[in-house]
């Protein structure tokens, strides 16, 4: 099973300058108990933003610099080998983004973890559209802004349609 997880706003903003959008303590917690103990895939421009290893999962970053090596992560220089590399691990493979390996690896996804966040904020990269013909919306938990998480937001999850053979 390969997984997005992606926090996108009402534009399917995702980022700017290289930096998430929004702070929200909750949305992250959910991210940590989705992708503990998995394999996390992500591009070289998430891994800086993101700055080190993300702890308990095996950090996959992929990247077509030549002899770029850091202490914590396995860095592959395509996306294919990612997936190889995360399916020798465990069977549930989280795709963390940003936006150029979303739109690389939406269509060899199973399952979308979104979590909507109920803001339009100016943005520099976008997650693809949600194709309804596609996917399909099975579950949604939404929360209320507080005093830790700026923003009302959802997680949602969407299953494919038509399962992938
Ligand atoms: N809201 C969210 O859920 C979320 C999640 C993750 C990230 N983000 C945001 O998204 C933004 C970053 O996204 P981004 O689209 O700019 O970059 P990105 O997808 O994180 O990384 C792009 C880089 O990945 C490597 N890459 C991409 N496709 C490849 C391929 N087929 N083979 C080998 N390497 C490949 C390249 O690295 P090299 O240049 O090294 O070759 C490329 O420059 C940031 O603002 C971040 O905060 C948001």
């Amino acid at each position: 099973m390969i997984t997005i997880v992606v926090a996108m706003g009402l534009d399917n903003e995702i980022g700017a300058d290289n930096q998430l959008l929004w702070h929200l303590p909750t949305d992250l917690k959910h991210f940590k108990e989705l992708t503990s103990e998995h394999p996390i895939i992500m591009g070289r421009k998430t891994y800086e933003s993101i700055g080190k290893p993300l702890p308990n999962r095996t950090n996959i970053v992929v990247s077509r610099k030549k002899d770029w090596f850091e202490e914590g992560i396995l860095i592959v220089g395509s996306i294919k080998e990612a997936i190889k590399f995360a399916k020798k691990i465990n069977e549930d493979i989280f795709i963390i983004g940003g936006g150029n390996i979303y739109e690389q690896t939406l269509e060899l996804t199973d399952k979308l973890e979104v979590t909507l966040v109920k803001a339009n904020l100016k943005a520099d990269v976008f997650f693809p559209k949600i194709n309804a013909k596609i996917w399909e919306k099975r579950d949604e938990i939404c929360h209320e802004k507080d005093e830790k998480n700026e923003y009302d937001f959802c997680f949602q999850t969407y299953e494919r349609k038509i399962k992938l053979s």
